[in-house]
């Protein structure tokens, strides 16, 4: 029988749903899994070796990188999964919007998601986890126990994100972050590898008029009764 959980968020940028995992995971006690970070750290890479100057990326390069490098992740003493990149964290570099402009023309290589899809496999081996992205749901998990799809409008999720950027990054404007979040969903829904969808099993809830404490409860009646069947 089986004895682990997988719980699925996908969702748009600044929807909301990697703070709604967390808090899912942490009342469950199980695995939070950020899978927009391994991107992330990918990207940070391309960006350390000046890979992203260039229209095209050289992705046989970045493929050699990442032989050579080591991504992974370190659970701290809070039960948070933090990314690594050879063993040094790398949490805050991965979130500056240098990498946020260019993340989702890495994510949409093949090459990348099929490595990206390895480290997703074997980090959730044995684990009831709850992991968010865009194609966990579709692609990753196509088999898990619960699924959610965590949407808001494009206006909404630029002020969360721009609330969020504005801390470390005085000048940046929030037509910035807008175009930002347009031209990443744009890439991320339209790409021909694994883009973002609703899976058709999915519970789909749009946080524009809800505070995060209401999502989380509703997501939680939800699993438990899951859990209970
Ligand atoms: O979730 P986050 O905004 O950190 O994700 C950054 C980018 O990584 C997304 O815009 C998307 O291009 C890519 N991504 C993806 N598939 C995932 C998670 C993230 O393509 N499962």
């Amino acid at each position: 029988m089986k004895n682990t959980f997988v719980i699925t968020i996908d969702g748009p940028s600044s929807s909301g749903k990697s703070t709604i995992a967390k808090l899912v995971a942490a009342h469950y006690k199980y695995t939070y899994i950020d899978s927009g970070s391994i991107y992330r750290a990918i990207t940070f890479l391309a960006n350390e070796n000046k890979l992203l100057n260039s229209k095209e990326i050289n992705v046989n390069f970045l493929i050699n990188l990442l032989e050579n490098n080591s991504i992974s992740f370190f659970n701290n003493s809070k039960n948070q999964n933090i990314i690594t990149l050879n063993d040094v964290d790398i949490e805050d570099e991965i979130r500056t919007s240098i990498i946020s402009n260019h993340v989702s023309r890495v994510a949409q290589i093949d090459r990348i998601r099929n490595y990206v899809f390895e480290i997703q496999k074997k980090i959730s081996k044995d684990k009831s986890i709850v992991m968010d992205g865009r194609d966990i749901g579709s692609v990753v998990f196509p088999d898990a126990d619960v699924k959610f799809y965590i949407d808001a409008s494009l206006k909404v999720r630029a002020k969360r994100r721009w609330n969020d950027l504005i801390v470390n990054e005085k000048n940046i404007s929030l037509n910035d972050v807008t175009n930002d979040l347009f031209n990443r969903d744009k890439i991320d829904v339209n790409r021909k590898i694994s883009p973002l969808v609703v899976p058709h099993d999915s519970i789909k809830i749009n946080t524009d008029n809800f505070t995060i404490d209401q999502v989380v409860h509703k997501m939680i009646k939800l699993i438990d009764k899951k859990i209970k069947k």
